[in-house]
């Protein structure tokens, strides 16, 4: 066989690009660039790779007995190149963190932390079948791919270029405190899944610019806002560490159209995800509960909101503040919770828990559980989840202060500057 013709006939089928890392005797990170990833099957769950006999990884990988695939995406043709050159330290200057005993690289498609399973003999390749334990992936990124020996990518459409560059649109928004028009009334087609492909790539340009998720919120969590939005279900956005403030609150030259709403706090010990979550799985997965103002803006201009156009919004989130008291998540029923607000010392409005829709504040956190599931996405321990609004919302400028107090839980004060 010639094998110039085997490897040009190989090489019609396109592939994505992954790099295998694992670690050596002496605890140092070692990574190669793999094009022969394949699944093999789901359950149990396997995956493949081929290695060359003569691949200093091979021996490494075999006598860790675990690696990590990292899927790479379309932005890491650098990471391929520099896993498959022999003389490079592939290392030096590569950001990593560890994850089941192997290194991860940040920013990729997908990552499988696996156990050898088998090595099985192929030729002039070793095959190395893995059991999954553990994996990521982002719903979003496109991949880096391989094609009769030259990188690829995926073509671009017209919808995926507009659904990039609302997500543009609506991050520099958000960074310069302006106002867009409402993208229904531009995009008129726009569905549910594409707005929260939006938000996704909100999410993505504030990680890739340092922002680290912290949490989830449910948003729409009221009946009648849900009957103004022609809804029959709650919303969700993401919360990152610069959205946390403490009593403090700047909102002027931050936030444009602010209004505040108290809720309860789900601080998570455990991860959830779902199919499946139901109300009591969240409250054993709960550390504690928190009383909490969550003060949202629409970055659309005179909150002339649909459904589609908060949800790209990143579901109107604004900043939160924490109160300093904590309660067991047992510690009281939260449908039955009354919660008190204060404005500027005058009583404002107050609601229970059983004021959301689905149910109780723990049944929102379980819906966002079950449709984050859908998006390959989990609740993870330490996360702070915001389970809708208990109160009307109320508009602040810079002076206001408020107070939410909820009786045998404690209270959050604010004060907006
Ligand atoms: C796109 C691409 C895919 C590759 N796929 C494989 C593969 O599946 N198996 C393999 O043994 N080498 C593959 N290589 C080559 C290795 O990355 C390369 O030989 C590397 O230097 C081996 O490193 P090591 O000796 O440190 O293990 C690939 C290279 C590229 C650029």
């Amino acid at each position: 066989m010639d094998t110039r013709a085997l490897r040009d006939a190989l090489g019609c089928f396109a592939t994505g690009i992954t790099v295998i890392t694992s670690v050596d005797s002496q605890g140092k990170p070692v990574g190669v660039t793999v094009n022969s990833f394949n699944s093999v099957s789901l359950d149990p769950p396997l995956i493949l790779f081929s290695l060359a006999h003569d691949a200093d990884t091979l021996p490494v990988v075999q006598a860790h007995g675990r690696f990590a695939v990292n899927v790479l995406s379309k932005a890491q043709e650098a990471l391929s190149n520099r896993f498959a050159t022999p003389e490079l330290d592939r290392w030096g200057d590569q950001p990593f963190a560890m994850q089941g005993g192997v290194p991860v690289l940040p920013q990729t498609l997908a990552t499988l932390v696996c156990a050898v399973e088998h090595v099985v003999p192929g030729g002039d390749h070793q095959i190395i079948i893995g059991r999954v334990e553990s994996l990521r992936w982002d719903p979003v990124g496109e991949p880096l791919l391989y094609h009769r020996g030259q990188y690829r990518g995926l073509a671009t459409t017209e919808h995926e270029a507009r659904l990039e560059a609302f997500s543009q649109e609506l991050y520099e928004a958000i960074q310069t405190c302006q106002n867009v028009a409402p993208l229904t009334e531009r995009w008129p087609q726009i569905t549910l899944k594409d707005a929260y492909h939006i938000s996704l790539g909100i999410l993505a340009r504030r990680q890739a610019a340092g922002e680290r998720l912290v949490g989830k919120k449910v948003g729409v969590t009221g009946h009648a806002i849900q009957k103004m939005l022609k809804v029959g279900q709650p919303d969700f956005g993401f919360l990152t560490d610069v959205m946390q403030t403490g009593a403090q609150m700047k909102i002027s030259g931050v936030l444009s159209q602010a209004r505040a709403e108290a809720e309860l706090a789900f601080i998570l010990k455990d991860r959830l995800m779902g199919p499946g979550v139901t109300p009591q799985d969240v409250l054993d997965a709960t550390e504690a509960v928190a009383v909490c103002f969550e003060v949202v803006d629409s970055r659309v201009a005179n909150w002339k909101i649909k459904i589609e156009d908060t949800v790209a919004d990143n579901a109107s989130s604004g900043l939160f503040v924490l109160g300093p008291q904590r309660a067991a998540p047992d510690a009281m029923d939260w449908s039955a919770c009354k919660v008190e607000v204060t404005m500027n010392g005058q009583p404002l409005s107050s609601g229970t828990g059983a004021d959301s829709s689905p149910g109780s504040p723990e049944a929102c956190v379980a819906w966002l559980a079950n449709t984050l599931g859908a998006y390959g996405m989990a609740l993870e321990p330490g996360e702070v989840i915001l389970s809708g609004a208990l109160v009307p919302l109320q508009s602040v400028v810079a002076g206001d202060r408020m107070t939410a107090t909820i009786d045998g839980l404690g209270s959050v004060s604010v004060e907006f500057v």
